[in-house]
């Protein structure tokens, strides 16, 4: 039993369409099925029906991100060790949303809402199965491999680490602690074998920092920051990169706020992989390895 990995994002978007038209242009995701409020998303490297939805609401955010588990028993299992964790869980029955079987629903101590799925519409990807070439005809805007990771702010990054630890049976690549030792003020984890694939840093609870996308290389950051800059996205941090992970990123925003990143590289995790510390007094270099210090909009810019 397990979980595999990081399976969606569902964003609050303001402006449905434009939003659509971003995700769908710029960054480069297929449009794989729409309902009154919600469109729904894949990159062109992932197998299942979506891994993003975006959501019509009144201010911008992430309503729940969602993990998929390895067998359909799983939900039982993790359900008990969710409630004897002492979190609320509720049941969202299938096709609540297009293309998704059951799943469960619970609200982590920073106020997020995580789901746990397993069954979900298979599509496949335009590359096929069998003798395929390495990426297919006419590809759009960034065109990510995949949705890599989510990062959101809350108070107490000690119980939600407890949590992905000890219930999920995910691992902590990387902390931030303040220079005391006392207080973690920043949560990296990991349950596939990537740097992070959810991660928290202290601020206000329930909200986005970033949702990530992963793209090969260096040269991809770089390239992504060209097709933003010719399409007027707004850029808060140009091609660099991050100590934490050793990340090579960039970061923008959509038209609603949230902001994105396209992710490439960072190093690759086992599950005895030991956990790295930053102390807070280096916290720039941790997140710009060479700019060696955060802007303002990092920490205030939240949805
Ligand atoms: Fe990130």
């Amino acid at each position: 039993m397990g979980v595999m990995r990081l399976g969606r994002a569902e964003l609050r978007v303001m402006d449905l369409e434009k939003s659509a038209e971003y995700y769908k242009n710029i960054i480069g995701l297929d449009e794989t099925a729409r309902d009154g409020e919600r469109v729904y998303l894949k990159a062109w490297d992932e197998y299942d029906h979506h891994s993003v939805v975006l959501k019509k609401a009144d201010s911008p955010g992430i309503d729940h991100l969602a993990f998929k588990v390895e067998r359909s028993d799983d939900l039982d299992k993790f359900e008990s060790k969710i409630e004897q964790f002492g979190l609320t869980l509720t049941r969202v029955s299938n096709r609540t949303r297009a293309g998704e079987g059951e799943a469960i629903r619970f609200q982590l101590p920073t106020g997020h809402f995580v789901e746990l799925y397993h069954e979900i519409e298979f599509l496949g990807t335009k590359t096929g199965t069998l003798n395929p070439h390495p990426w297919p005809d006419g590809l759009r805007g960034i065109a990510p491999h995949r949705l890599d990771h989510v990062l959101m702010t809350g108070d107490d990054l000690t119980n939600t680490t407890r949590f992905f630890v000890d219930v999920l049976d995910f691992r902590q690549s990387e902390k931030i602690m303040t220079v005391d030792g006392e207080q973690m003020v920043g949560s990296f984890m990991f349950k596939t074998n990537t740097a992070h694939d959810i991660a928290f840093i202290k601020g206000p609870d329930a909200k986005l920092h970033h949702c990530a996308f992963h793209v090969d290389n260096w040269y991809d950051v770089l390239k992504a920051a060209d097709i933003l800059t010719r399409h007027e996205v707004p850029i808060e941090v140009t091609p660099t990169r991050h100590g934490i992970t050793r990340g090579e990123t960039i970061y923008f925003f959509d038209p609603s706020g949230n902001r994105n990143e396209a992710f490439a590289s960072g190093y690759i995790t086992y599950p005895d992989f030991p956990t790295i510390t930053w102390t807070e007094d280096k916290i720039g270099q941790g997140i710009f390895y060479h700019r060696r210090e955060l802007m303002e909009s990092f920490v205030k810019a939240l949805t």
